[in-house]
């Protein structure tokens, strides 16, 4: 089995931490935010429909992001899949693994950051991205080293998410507890759970997360 959930409440480091291991494993990231992002801005009915339920930070219907991840799915991940902010909620994650067992695929492992709310109210409120290659940054742990470019690929399209506010954060972190946190409880039984500690500095956190892969994982051949 090759392919990773990454588990945590909105501002848990799940893309900076997915975003590295596409880099230093050459894994394949699939973010149902960033895709429903991608369809909120190409103007569609379903991005439409999408973009006022991501600002008032519920969340969209299963539906929908079932259908996307199934999309990318078929494009296959030699390196494994890192689901990042996929499943959120206990259908989601019952129809992953019956996708994953089709493809003769798995999860390996179910990765919770484990943070305290306190921390992020922060993190959310300081967060920018790079608009062209997704790079996260924040105003106070993580700058640019350029004030206005992007360190990666030297962008200056540089950007805060419209849910970024502490209003949607309030209401993301409600559907969080009620709705996608019962999946630690999912993974635990399935024996795939391990936790990491999420307040950690960024690099510590991804060492901690490389422990648990070169465990869980089947070494590169
Ligand atoms: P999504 O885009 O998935 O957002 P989220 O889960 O709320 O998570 P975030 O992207 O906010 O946080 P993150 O954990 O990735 O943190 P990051 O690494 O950026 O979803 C947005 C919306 O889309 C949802 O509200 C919902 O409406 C919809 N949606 C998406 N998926 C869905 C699904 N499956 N079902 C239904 N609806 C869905 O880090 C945050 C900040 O902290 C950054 O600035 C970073 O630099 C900093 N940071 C990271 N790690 C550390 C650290 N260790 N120490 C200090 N700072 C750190």
């Amino acid at each position: 089995m090759t392919d990773i959930v990454l588990l945590g409440p909105p501002g848990a480091g799940k893309g900076t931490q997915a975003k590295r291991l596409v880099e230093t494993r050459g894994m394949v990231q699939l973010s149902t935010g960033d895709m429903l992002r991608e369809a909120r801005s190409s103007g569609t009915e379903m991005g439409r429909i999408v973009a006022a339920v991501m600002d008032r930070g519920d969340l969209v219907t299963d539906e929908i992001v079932i259908g996307l991840i199934e999309e990318r799915l078929r494009h296959g991940a030699a390196g494994g899949f890192i689901f990042d902010g996929f499943p959120r909620t206990l259908a989601q994650a019952d129809a992953l693994e019956a996708l994953l067992s089709r493809m003769g695929r798995g999860i390996a492992a179910a990765i919770e950051i484990r943070v305290d709310d306190a921390a992020l109210i922060q993190r959310i409120t300081g967060r920018f991205t790079c608009g062209a290659c997704g790079a996260v940054y924040h105003d106070v742990t993580r700058p640019t080293a350029r004030p206005g470019v992007c360190d990666v690929c030297g962008s200056t399209d540089l950007r805060r998410r419209a849910d970024d506010t502490e209003e949607a954060l309030r209401q993301r972190l409600l559907e969080y507890y009620k709705k996608t946190a019962p999946l630690i409880g999912y993974y635990h039984a399935l024996g795939r759970l391990r936790v990491v500690d999420g307040l950690a500095e960024i690099d510590r956190v991804a060492e901690a997360i490389d422990a648990v892969l070169d465990a869980a994982l089947p070494a590169p051949a």
